[in-house]
């Protein structure tokens, strides 16, 4: 049996901004993993993907064009010059929470493009695994930005601006990061649609935050770069209050949000859409005890630490 994982995701910051062409910085959150097993099936099956925790089984050959399962594994094994059908049974799990922003179906199909690859000993580099699972992203989300299955497939920050930039960055000193879920199922698509009606009817009051925003997110990739942690915690909290001014935070986030500063964070902010999902936290060896537990006394019902590095 081959297998290979690939981790979650989390947008550091310029969320929303980056609609309106500013940049943001997108961060791997490596304590959570998408898994995929491949072994030899019995002959005559073809390729087979069965992911229990989605409860799906999947044959390849049998499945429409836009599933996403097997418009990977037809995608992959055509890249990797292995296009007949060949009998394989593909396993995928995944500890990364659905539907908050971190990027979990991006996962899975990194997982088994890296699977596949490696079954059949074929070397893939990081560029052209994110470029298969972008092929498949178009099914997910339409016109993805290229954000999530970069910083997926490299696993180190990735600073963006919507078609015009995806630069893979280094991290000058490690930091954490708690990243808290409200446990509201965040409505991506809904905060987007209601901001844009916002931003049509008054674009001038609009573009001045988001400028503000695009700015945060440059100073944020030097201060990373650079190793300034207490600087990226300013730069993070106020990017929070421009997020709450364009009105896309909500009472469960904000009071996340001054938890885990009461706990002594160095910075925090949403993070992703908004109205639910989650928050995160800039934290120390040093606090992260005290920021996991108020951040759970004040709603969070996960909260996960992780090290950028
Ligand atoms: O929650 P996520 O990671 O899907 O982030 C949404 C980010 C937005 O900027 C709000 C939308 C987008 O398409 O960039």
């Amino acid at each position: 049996m081959t297998w290979a994982h690939a981790c979650g995701k989390v947008i550091l910051c310029g969320e929303h901004a980056v609609v309106y062409g500013r940049p943001a910085i997108a961060i791997p959150v490596t304590e959570v993993q998408a898994q995929a097993y491949v072994e030899a099936g019995p002959a005559g099956q073809g390729a087979l993907v069965i992911a229990p925790d989605l409860d799906r089984r999947v044959v390849v050959r049998a499945a429409p064009d836009d599933d996403p399962l097997a418009h990977i594994v037809r995608g992959v094994l055509k890249a990797i010059g292995q296009g007949q059908d060949p009998d394989l049974t593909i396993t995928v799990t995944s500890t990364i929470p659905i539907a908050r922003g971190m990027g979990s179906g991006t996962a899975v199909s990194t997982a088994i493009v890296r699977a596949l690859a490696r079954h059949f000993d074929h070397w893939l580099s990081s560029q052209a695994i994110s470029d298969l699972v972008y092929q498949t992203e178009v099914l997910y989300h339409g016109t993805p930005s290229g954000i999530d299955n970069t910083v997926i497939a490299f696993e180190k920050p990735v600073y963006f601006v919507k078609g015009v930039t995806r630069e893979v960055f280094w991290v000058g000193r490690p930091f954490l990061l708690a990243v808290a879920d409200t446990g509201i199922a965040s409505p991506t698509r809904e905060v987007v649609g209601d901001l844009r009606r916002r931003y049509q009817a008054d674009p001038t009051r609009y573009e001045p935050l988001f400028d503000r925003i695009g700015e945060i997110a440059m100073a944020a990739r030097s201060a990373i770069a650079q190793g300034q942690t207490s600087e990226l915690g300013r730069l993070m909290d106020e990017n929070h209050a421009l997020l709450q001014e364009i009105g896309v935070s909500c009472p469960e986030l904000d009071r996340l949000v001054a938890a885990a500063r009461q706990a002594g964070a160095l910075g925090a902010k949403l993070s992703g859409a908004g109205w639910g999902g989650n928050m995160i936290a800039l934290i120390t060896e040093e606090t992260r005890g005290s920021v996991d537990m108020l951040l759970r006394l004040a709603g969070a019902v996960r909260v996960i630490i992780t090290q950028v590095r």
